[in-house]
């Protein structure tokens, strides 16, 4: 397949570089509507890349991170009760000091933009096009909560209830959105009046401490704020169930959500286990569907940050005659195998590494065809590392099979055949889970049906199914998607579960 030419641009060496998408640009405030997470180069970029820069990202060694790992339970014990104290002196200030701060932490951030494409560069193996968004999206969140601090204040007074922020709350993110997820769970928290402990993914502690160090930096004090790298072994037990700690926000799989709610059973708010997790999202595509376009947002969705997104395209449903259109079924298999994947050092890379070797589900998706599969496009592995996969389609997906079914984070998409949309829905909506979910179509009345029926937290029309945008489409899960109250990241109700509401002097 011939490459496309925007690829053959990007795919330009360090001295001639022109312009690579670097900016702000997912800023809510100058995005146009629709701009997202996709690796699409932006040709108006805010801030223009640089050769220092890129020269940075490339020589960026995999960084070692400075926050103490705590191994004994007493340390533990010690971080929390700091956290605690220091955190009654930052309940008691105006929501408008702790909206400067927030303020002034989203431009640290932005300040260290550099810094941090080569450390997500380097830990995440996030491309430039895929980090530079994602730190506009922290730059918008902490901008969001400050807002939103100043609501909580302000509003919710007058029906006589009175909010009391969680005294500690435990950020638990996860590596594949290193900055975004991990410093927007410790901005809600804060902006609510919460002291946060942040416990950084293993894979991924420097880019929790660089981001970290900005909102230090902005004047959020060391003991309102700390990082605590532990393992999933008893010490991380012992933090995630400390009765200091009254919430666990928590971004991760399904399965980490149900092992810390298990530890913090025991305890008298053994529910305050709160976030998003796992996935199996699809893109029903319909026979009256602009075809260019459906394909372009199937691929994005499917193999940004090589499908290791909860938010990703796993599945494509094909409705009617649209499963074996020629046209349809050649542009996808063009546009997959045109995708150029490699280091985010390299700046032509389009799709970079997974996290680490594939085992376990995603080894059994991208090696194995379960009875009825077939490869479109079969994903090989590229080098001695395991790391470097190119993208993979397997046809002939069969309801309640094993890839219709189960989460496999990485870069392979499953195609289902469905005679209706209504048989499209059906299939959509019987997985466990309710996170992303998209449909193609020009036919209105088509999408009236979809958007009524779809059980997704976010649901998008003739768009890629990722790269939700702070304030203008919270983001959050349905069904086994969410633990929790639910409500949705970057969105209104947000800061306001993280905290609890007394009536007349009586909790409610
Ligand atoms: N917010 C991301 C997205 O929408 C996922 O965490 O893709």
């Amino acid at each position: 397949a011939a490459m496309p030419d925007q690829e053959r641009r990007f795919r330009a060496s360090i001295e001639d570089i022109g312009s690579v998408p670097v900016g702000p640009r997912r800023s809510a405030e100058r995005a146009p509507i629709g701009d997202d997470f996709d690796n699409t180069p932006d040709s108006d970029p805010a801030l223009p890349a640089t050769r220092e820069w890129a020269a940075r990202a490339v020589t960026a060694a995999r960084p070692e991170p400075t926050s103490p790992h705590l191994a004994i339970t007493e340390a533990v014990d010690d971080v929390v009760d700091v956290a605690r104290t220091a955190q009654q002196s930052w309940a008691a200030r105006p929501a408008t000091e702790r909206a400067d701060l927030l303020r002034k932490a989203a431009r640290e951030i932005d300040s260290r933009r550099e810094e941090l494409l080569a450390v997500m560069a380097a830990e995440a193996g996030k491309t430039i096009a895929e980090a530079d968004p994602e730190i506009s999206e922290a730059v918008d969140f902490a901008r969001y909560y400050a807002d939103r601090a100043l609501e909580l204040e302000d509003g919710p007074m007058t029906d006589g209830a009175r909010f009391t922020p969680f005294a500690l709350t435990l950020v638990a993110p996860p590596w594949n959105f290193p900055v975004a997820i991990p410093i927007g769970g410790v901005l809600a928290a804060l902006a609510a009046g919460s002291a946060v402990i942040i416990k950084p993914a293993p894979q991924t502690p420097v880019c929790v401490e660089v981001t970290v160090a900005a909102l230090h930096a902005a004047g959020i004090p060391e003991d309102v704020l700390q990082v605590v790298r532990t393992d999933e072994d008893e010490v991380g037990q012992h933090l995630v169930a400390h009765p200091g700690v009254d919430a666990v926000v928590l971004t991760g799989a399904s399965e980490t959500a149900r092992l810390f709610a298990g530890w913090r059973a025991g305890l008298s708010e053994g529910a305050r286990v709160l976030g998003e997790t796992s996935g199996k999202n699809s893109l029903i595509i319909t026979p009256s569907a602009d075809i260019d376009l459906a394909v372009a947002d199937l691929v994005s969705s499917a193999f940004g940050h090589a499908g290791q997104k909860c938010s990703a395209a796993s599945l494509g449903i094909l409705v009617g005659s649209i499963a074996d259109s020629p046209r349809f079924r050649r542009q996808l298999v063009d546009a997959v195998e045109s995708i150029a994947v490699g280091w985010p050092s390299d700046l032509g890379t389009r799709m970079g590494p997974v996290i680490e070797a594939p085992s376990g589900k995603l080894l059994r998706a991208l090696t194995t065809l379960e009875p009825g599969e077939t490869w479109l496009v079969e994903p090989k592995q590229l080098d001695d590392t395991g790391r470097l996969w190119s993208p993979g389609v397997k046809d002939g997906v069969r309801p309640g099979s094993f890839f219709h079914l189960t989460e496999v984070f990485g870069p392979v998409l499953g195609l289902m055949r469905a005679d209706s949309l209504d048989e499209a829905i059906e299939l959509q909506n019987a997985t466990d889970f309710g996170l992303t979910g998209g449909l193609h179509s020009l036919d209105e009345g088509e999408i009236l049906r979809w958007t009524d029926a779809a059980a997704v937290g976010n649901a998008y029309v003739n768009r890629h199914i990722t790269g939700a945008i702070v304030r203008r489409q919270s983001f959050g899960g349905w069904k086994a998607s969410s633990i929790g109250p639910g409500a949705k990241a970057g969105g209104p109700n947000y800061i306001a579960q993280l905290g609890t509401w007394t009536s007349d002097g009586l909790p409610t």
